[in-house]
Order: C-alpha cells, then structure tokens, then sequence
C-alpha cells in the first residue's frame, strides 16, 4: 500500500470529523467520513419506510445502493445528502443498521477501495480496528459523555437544526452503547492507536497533537 491512510476513530462527538477534515487540507488528502455511510443507508431505508429490523429487506436495499464521496460531498444514488443524514431520526436508528455484518462488509469494501486508490484521512469506528489494520497512524479520539452531547449540541443547531440537549445525550449513550457492544467490528480501541482525551484541548490543540505524530 503506497497510500498514506490515517485512521481517527472514537464514540460520537469526540471531534473526529472537524479534526479529520483540518488534516486533510493541510495533508491535502481526501476526507472520508464513513459514519455518513451508514447514515445515507439509513436516511434511504427511512425515505422507502423500510423497517429498520427488516435486515433482509434493508441488505438488499444496501446492496443498490450507491455511495460516492466528491468534494467533501457524500452522494446517495446521485444526490448530495449532507444535510438530510445529520438529522435525529437518522441518529437514532443508525447504530441498528450498523450492526448488520452484511450492511457493513458492504461498507467496508467500499471504503477500502477508496484507501487503495488514493491518500486518504478516514474517520469511524471500526477504522483502525478492521478496515485498515495497517493503517500509517491509528488515532482514537475519545472525551466525556455531556462534553460530547454539548459539542453535538452546539453543532447542530449551529446549522439550524431544531434539537434538544437531552434528546442529544440520549442518543449518544444509545449509540455509544449499540456500537460497542455488536459482534462484528464493534467500536475499540486498536492496541496500536494513539489515545486522544479531546476533553480540555480546544481544535486547534488536538490538530497540532495528531501533526506532531505524523510529521
Ligand atoms: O460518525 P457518526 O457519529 O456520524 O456515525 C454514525 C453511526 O454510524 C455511528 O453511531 C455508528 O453506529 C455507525 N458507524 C459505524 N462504523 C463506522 C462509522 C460509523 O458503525 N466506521
């Protein structure tokens, strides 16, 4: 593998994209956020009123599924979704149909493909974990379950959405709770990743801490 790929995983919140992204344009790599993956299928699987305990049915939808990255863009079959997959409903049922094996080997492929064909700084769950076990540098982004809530907060409504700080902590205790305890490629800590407490570090801080390791 001649591609830099870097790996930022962590629970929800711990400010993975925002760093990510940063690094990205100072490494001019590409940015791939995998969590807007999962995202997309779900916001497709609620779109088509699939039940999100139908994995047949939500398996072979995935399977017809288009998911294409363009200039920090995600496409679903065509169409730039990024607002559409960051609202609550999404949040809340995604970590169901992330925990479906097929829907993730799916996933999985893709996101390894676009490792082969380019440089890339990904972020996840699973990233260093089991999509890029040899990944040049693993990071795991990690701070406190209300810090997070309020970052998550304060993001969303800074886009205009409307959501309430509880309705937030719900659903992160939820997710963090689904997506560490699945079977398949669950969120952990790869032994070899760089742990990150983001609590006290402000952005600047935790990008300067990951280029300290990558210079
Ligand atoms: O990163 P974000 O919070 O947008 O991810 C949404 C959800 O997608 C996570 O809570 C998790 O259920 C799932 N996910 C995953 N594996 C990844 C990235 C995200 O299971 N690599």
């Amino acid at each position: 593998m001649n591609n830099l790929v870097i790996a930022v995983d962590g629970p929800a919140g711990a400010g993975k994209s925002t760093v990510a992204k940063i690094i990205a344009k100072k490494l001019n790599i590409n940015y791939i956020d995998t969590g807007a993956m999962y995202r997309a299928i779900t916001y497709k699987a609620i779109k088509e009123n699939i039940n999100i305990e139908d994995e047949k049915s939500l398996i072979e939808m995935a399977k017809n599924t288009q998911i294409d990255f363009k200039e920090n863009n995600i496409y679903l079959d065509g169409q730039i979704i990024n607002e559409e997959i960051r609202t609550l409903t999404v949040s809340s049922n995604v970590s169901k149909v992330a925990q479906i094996k097929e829907i993730r080997e799916i996933m999985v492929d893709l996101q390894r493909k676009m490792g082969q064909k380019y440089s890339v700084i990904m972020d996840g769950r699973d990233i260093g974990s089991y999509v890029f076990k040899d990944a040049d540098f693993k990071f795991y982004l990690t701070a406190g379950a209300n810090e997070r809530a309020n970052r998550r907060y304060k993001e969303l409504k800074e886009k205009g959405h409307d959501v309430k700080l509880d309705d937030i902590i719900k659903d992160i205790q939820n997710r963090d709770e689904i997506d560490s305890k699945r079977d398949f490629a669950p969120l952990v800590k790869a032994d070899d990743a760089i742990e990150i407490d983001t609590s006290n570090k402000n952005i600047d801080e935790v990008v300067n801490d990951i280029m300290k390791y990558i210079n």
